[in-house]
């Protein structure tokens, strides 16, 4: 099974990234995700750092005025992220006392949670075998599972399949190794435009 290769293949080159921390929580991965959405991982790295000398913890997140939030999301762009962010630390802090949930259909309901995040909070920080996909997994996985180039966009019942056959193939307690691997690999081997995805 190929998820299994993907391991280890992982175990070798794994990139040594700030978020990923055996000691992470899950307040660190949800920051990490959210700046990933829309910037690159070396831009991420600097400001993941700046970012939680600021706010060390979520409570310390909800209770900063919303100007000092936008100033320290000053060069990662797209500030509304940073405005959801914030709105989604108060909200676990006024209904799950501050303790962000791991189940995927309750973080949907939190500010600036889609798909993708709940998915990727769910595996990153809880390991729970829940599929995290965003473009860079469903390319790598279309390519691998199906030999296609899969181009936006897909309809729902492709995007549920897909999904379905991610949650099939997740290696049992591995789910936030295997999402890693996947990153990873779509980051250094099968790339968009220059595929070695087979070697
Ligand atoms: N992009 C989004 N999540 C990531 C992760 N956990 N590692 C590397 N790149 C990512």
């Amino acid at each position: 099974m190929w998820a299994e290769q993907l391991l280890q293949w992982y175990e070798i080159h794994k990139r040594d990234l700030p978020w990923r921390d055996v000691a992470r929580t899950p307040y660190q991965v949800l920051v990490s995700e959210i700046m990933l959405q829309q910037t690159q991982v070396p831009r991420v790295i600097e400001k993941y750092h700046e970012f939680l000398s600021l706010f060390a913890e979520l409570e310390d997140l909800a209770k900063a005025p919303k100007a000092d939030v936008i100033m320290a999301w000053k060069g990662l762009g797209y500030n509304r992220r940073a405005m959801l962010l914030h709105q989604f630390a108060q909200k676990v802090v006024e209904k799950y006392k501050g303790i962000i949930p791991q189940d995927p259909q309750l973080l949907l309901e939190l500010p600036g949670i889609g798909s993708y995040t709940a998915g990727s909070v769910a595996s990153f920080a809880f390991n729970l075998p829940v599929p995290a996909i965003d473009v860079n997994v469903r390319r790598i996985v279309m390519r691998i599972w199906r030999g296609v180039d899969q181009g936006l966009p897909m309809s729902r019942k492709e995007e549920e399949e897909l999904s379905m056959y991610v949650r099939g193939i997740i290696p049992t307690n591995r789910s936030s190794d295997f999402h890693n691997a996947l990153m990873d690999f779509g980051s250094m081997v099968c790339l968009r435009d220059k595929p070695l995805c087979e070697s």
